[in-house]
């Protein structure tokens, strides 16, 4: 097997298109790192914006957008409100939610997890057609006929009036610091950035603060593709039959389900879990709980591995 695709960095976008359709904003760009599945999972693609870039605002009938930002800082316009979103902050969006983003810090970068909306297709289609049919592409007969105006999946809004609030007054806002649950262990602090019930069920997203030297592993048998973005410090990655690597700050590890591997820290290191479909939060609970009230059941490993299983979750954390 090969490591493309697996390790991505941020050199090995798939495509590398500017971002502001009418073309009038050249330096912004948006780039491709992974293709949805079929079902729409683990769309991933950098947009890189400058001062005065905007995402006008809109909502969506379907599908989830889950932004880090990972350079600069983005204002975050949604329901009346607006707050800054600085790096290491991420900005999840679930259908119906009215949202527009304007970038108030040139060379700003966020990464944007996409979940069933299929918007780089839709990107590089249209770009496509404005580089072969411009006049047309321009014209408001396109604009009418556009997917993105198809009012039964996209609603667009007038810019909102919107007074500022804290971070945290912005439930689509989940500063660096901020977990909507949060536990810790010896080496290892989580925070859920993300619950399963803002995602239909699919996932949860976690921020993983690891210390230097901690492993995380899984067995051939696990079940689900892996999606981490190291966010920052750097890991030593073992994938059954193929040789280590290292993986660096802003890279992308997209792992395939039954492929026995371990992610070891080469330093203090945060790791996101962008895609994590085992029940995370009911493991933590559930450890949580004993921590507490029977600590000694932290140590038995046949007890871990059994909690692992009920909860569905399927990577080992070194220091359970
Ligand atoms: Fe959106």
């Amino acid at each position: 097997m090969s490591v493309a695709r697996i390790h991505i960095t941020p050199a090995d976008a798939i495509w590398d298109l500017d971002e502001v359709s009418d073309g009038s904003e050249p330096r912004s760009r948006c780039r491709l790192m992974i293709q949805p599945d079929p079902y729409g999972l683990n769309e991933v693609c950098d947009a890189n914006y400058y001062v005065g870039n905007r995402v006008s605002s809109h909502e969506h009938m379907k599908g989830f957008e889950t932004f880090l930002v990972d350079n600069g800082t983005l204002e975050i316009l949604s329901l009346s409100k607006k707050a800054p979103a600085r790096k290491g902050d991420i900005v999840h969006i679930m259908p119906f939610t009215p949202h527009s983003i304007h970038c108030i810090e040139d060379n700003t970068i966020w990464r944007a997890f996409h979940q069933g909306l299929w918007l780089t297709d839709f990107i590089a289609d249209e770009r496509a057609l404005r580089d072969r049919h411009r006049d047309f592409f321009l014209s408001p007969e396109f604009k009418a006929a556009n997917a993105a105006y198809d009012k039964s999946t996209w609603f667009d809004y007038v810019l909102p009036e919107c007074r500022d609030v804290p971070p945290e007054q912005l439930p689509c806002l989940r500063p660096y610091d901020f977990g909507l649950a949060d536990y810790s262990f010896e080496g290892i602090t989580l925070k859920l950035k993300v619950g399963r019930w803002e995602t239909a069920g699919l996932k949860e997203v976690w921020q993983l603060r690891l210390s230097g030297g901690y492993k995380l592993s899984w067995e051939k048998t696990h079940p689900y593709v892996h999606l981490y973005d190291v966010y920052s410090g750097s890991v030593l990655v073992r994938l059954e039959n193929m040789e280590p690597f290292t993986a660096n700050t802003r890279d992308l590890l997209h792992i395939p389900k039954y492929l026995a591997g371990s992610i070891e820290t080469l330093e203090d290191t945060v790791l996101l879990d962008m895609g994590c479909k085992g029940y995370l939060t009911r493991f933590m609970d559930e450890l949580n709980a004993h921590k507490h009230r029977e600590p000694k059941k932290l140590k038995d490993r046949a007890f871990i591995r059994e909690t692992m299983k009920k909860n569905d979750y399927n990577v080992l954390l070194e220091t359970l």
